[in-house]
């Protein structure tokens, strides 16, 4: 397979797919919006069978939650990314019927998706009721340049008649249909009613605003010069059309690029609208597709440059791969303001929310290959910090910080606490999440301007949501939910008080630097003596609960006493298990939804040795379904590292696939962006054996599958970019930028220098 191969993705080669699945696999996106790849002639059409749209990163309205009983505290509002009308439409009018109101038979014929250019290319057959058959060839792209633009060009040729076909292009369709799948709570989607007011002049620009969240969003469309349309008012609606006769054979072409702003308050919307059209006009003026396209796919060029991974020896895997990060760029939100939805950009799932997925699945591979990007997730939690206060304080904790465990605009969003809200460990996550980035970029300002706050706010929390037993020797924390969703409201969660004695140790270790460095962010935040040696004391006496007579880390205080799910007894079509049983029929089991004391295992692998961590593996892979998408990459890791190479080599083969198979079931909704992390974690984590030691240096400890030849991968580290091939028995680095840098081979110190060195390894 040549390089250029090795980047395109080809319908034809994936297996049968259902056509929203289809849609999201070919999402284009830039981490400000995403379109997904639906049939261009949809519209309003529920005769179609797709799910078109575009959904902005933070564009979202307030849907009220009902209860029955509405008890104290309950999240009162959800937060629901807003399906947007797709500016992929294209309307045709041939003998007197519009393509919008009597449905066209529109055949996919191609798709391919160039991720070196970010191109989309697509080829549909499509037939008119009056049987005229034309070809409709899109090509389309998300500038990686300016965020704000999307590009399409359209070609049509007529199979099987000469005549005229009108074309129109306008903006519309607020009030689009789409197929839903109303039993999949994954799934969930509300109603919502949004607002558009249009305006003409040189850009036709759509505002369409949100009744609750009182939010704007501005879109405004314009043709390409080598595009010929005028415009006009079609339907009381700004429009670009022309009638044109089409000659059997020959071919018709026309592009558009669309500017999608920023979501803004809607208050001061009117002023806004006059500088988005005038800074869109001036940056699209003279523009064409190819030179709009040249300087996006610089970025991408980029991008591949410091965050490709070369896997040599199986070209399906290393294929799925480039897609999974391809899609992780295309997901993540890169302005401060916003983070990556759970589906990335590319569906409604999960109502568009953050979770977890971010900074735990996700994060790592923009932290070690696209530092900026990392930054700019954590300072979408910084943002959101105030509001994380606030809710704290409305479940009555006196101290410290709660963040939301789903959420848009940094208030909790979830509606079912036992499996949301209690899942505090989301504090500890975001604080590891700032502590890893401070350790490998060694940004002090970040620390100092943000970060430091976010740790202390979190450990805040741990210190006034746990407490002591009786005796005082043991601090507890009580009444959670770990990442296990089939269990909930449990005391001591294994992962939970791991990552809160976690949190309470780096709250320390930062506080004992910067109180000889910057005092006064000390007294600023008014963390004083007294409270740093509360937080060593509440992490020295974290409990860590243990079986003894099993002799593994427990998941909670009770964990194996319930009985065991007959996992092998349920019928396959019973999985997962939250769509057909009870949340208490499930909580009354030992069953896994996904790795939870595992998650702990693998983040610290210096806690345990090879025989504990066996014992582990051994005990919650028995119990474990993986019916969430964020559990096999960790059970994968760790069978590597217990030298399981088949099913280490299984789930990863799971994991790296998993959209492009749709093994899911719900791809149509959305990819599962936290599983492509895992992949990115499976290869530099597991085969590659990256870690940081406990003095922040990096240490590799390779050991490839046997298939593989190569392996090949960039990482950053404080300052130096660094790349990395790693074969069978060898490991070869060069430093691409900065100073030389020592890192360990298993245990051997070696120097990276700009030579390219090779290492052998055992
Ligand atoms: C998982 C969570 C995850 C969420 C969003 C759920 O199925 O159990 O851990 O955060 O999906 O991906």
């Amino acid at each position: 397979m040549t390089t250029h191969d090795q980047f395109q993705l080809h319908l034809q080669q994936l297996p049968p797919q259902p056509e929203t699945a289809i849609e999201t696999i070919f999402t284009l996106g830039n981490g400000h919006f995403g379109v997904r790849a639906s049939n261009p002639l949809q519209g309003t059409q529920t005769a179609y069978r797709g799910q078109p749209g575009l959904l902005v990163n933070g564009f979202y309205d307030l849907t009220p939650l009902s209860y029955g009983e509405n008890y104290f505290g309950y999240a009162q509002n959800s937060q629901t990314i807003c399906l947007l009308p797709d500016p992929r439409l294209i309307i045709f009018e041939i003998d007197g019927i519009r393509s919008d109101e009597q449905p066209f038979d529109v055949k996919i014929v191609d798709k391919n998706l160039d991720m070196q250019t970010g191109v989309l290319l697509e080829l549909f057959d499509v037939t008119t009721p009056t049987n005229k058959q034309f070809r409709l060839t899109l090509q389309s792209f998300a500038s990686q340049d300016d965020t704000h633009f999307y590009v399409i060009n359209y070609r049509i040729s007529a199979l099987n008649f000469t005549g005229p076909v009108t074309i129109i292009k306008q903006h519309a369709y607020i009030d689009q249909q789409i197929a839903r799948d109303e039993n999949d709570v994954r799934a969930a989607q509300r109603d919502m009613t949004l607002d558009r007011t249009f305006t003409s002049g040189q850009l036709p620009t759509m505002m369409i605003s949100t009744r609750k969240s009182q939010l704007a969003l501005l879109v405004a469309m314009t043709p390409l010069p080598d595009t010929n349309m005028p415009l006009t008012t079609i339907d009381d609606l700004p429009a670009y059309s022309r009638t044109l006769d089409l000659t059997s054979g020959l071919t018709v072409n026309f592009s558009f690029a669309y500017a999608i702003g920023n979501p803004h308050p809607l208050l001061d919307a009117t002023q806004l609208l006059q500088d988005f059209t005038e800074t869109a006009e001036s940056r699209l003026a003279g523009q064409t597709f190819d030179a709009l396209l040249a300087s996006s796919q610089q970025r991408l060029v980029d991008f591949w440059r410091d965050s490709d991974i070369a896997l040599h020896g199986d070209d399906t895997l290393a294929k799925a791969i480039r897609f999974n990060l391809f899609h992780l760029f295309q997901a993540a939100g890169r302005d401060g303001q916003t983070s990556i939805a759970a589906k990335g950009l590319t569906g409604t799932g999960y109502e568009g929310h953050y979770f977890w997925d971010a900074e735990m699945f996700m994060f790592p591979f923009f932290l070690y290959t696209q530092p900026k990007i990392a930054k700019s997730l954590l300072l979408y939690r910084y943002k959101t910090l105030p509001q994380a206060q606030q809710r704290a304080r409305e479940l009555a904790i006196k101290n410290g910080a709660l963040y939301p465990w789903r959420t848009i605009n940094g208030e909790e969003a979830s509606s079912y606490y036992p499996a949301g809200t209690a899942q505090v460990h989301i504090d500890a996550d975001i604080a590891y999440a700032v502590a890893a980035y401070v350790a490998v970029t060694d940004d002090q300002t970040f620390l100092l301007q943000a970060g430091y706050e976010m740790i202390i706010q979190t450990a805040r929390f741990w210190l006034a949501y746990g407490h002591y037993t009786a005796d005082g020797m043991d601090f507890v924390i009580e009444d959670v939910t770990g990442p296990d969703e089939y269990t909930a409201m449990v005391n001591n969660n294994y992962f939970t008080n791991r990552m809160a004695q976690y949190n309470l140790q780096i709250a320390v270790d930062y506080s004992t630097q910067l109180k000889h460095e910057h005092p006064e962010k000390l007294v600023a935040l008014n963390v004083t003596t007294a409270e740093i040696d509360a937080f060593q004391r509440a992490a020295t006496h974290m409990t860590l609960p243990y079986d003894d007579e099993r002799r593994i880390k427990l998941q909670d205080d009770v964990s194996t006493t319930k009985p065991v799910w007959p996992i092998a007894e349920t019928p396959r079509n019973q999985f997962p298990l939250l769509l057909h049983f009870h949340p208490m029929t499930i909580y009354h089991y030992q069953v896994n939804k996904q790795a939870d004391t595992m998650m702990s295992d693998f983040l610290f692998p210096d806690d345990q040795d090879q025989a504990q961590l066996q014992r582990d593996f051994d005990y919650y892979e028995a119990i474990t379904v993986h019916d969430s998408s964020l559990s096999r990459a960790i059970f994968g890791i760790l069978a590597h590292r217990l030298h399981q190479p088949e099913k280490a080599y299984q789930y990863f083969t799971e994991t790296a696939m998993m959209d492009l198979t749709n093994a899911q079931d719900n791809t149509g909704s959305g990819i599962h962006a936290a599983n492509m992390g895992g992949s990115w974690l499976s290869l530099i984590f597991g085969f590659a054996g990256v870690a940081l030691t406990a003095d922040h240096q990096l240490r590799l400890d390779p050991r490839l599958p046997e298939n593989w030849t190569s392996l090949r991968f960039q990482l950053q580290f404080r300052g130096r970019k660094l790349v990395f091939t790693v074969t069978q028995s060898a490991l070869t680095c060069r430093l691409i930028a900065g100073k030389p840098l020592t890192i360990y081979l298993q245990h051997e110190p070696i120097l990276i220098t700009n030579e390219s060195i090779s290492h052998r390894f055992l």
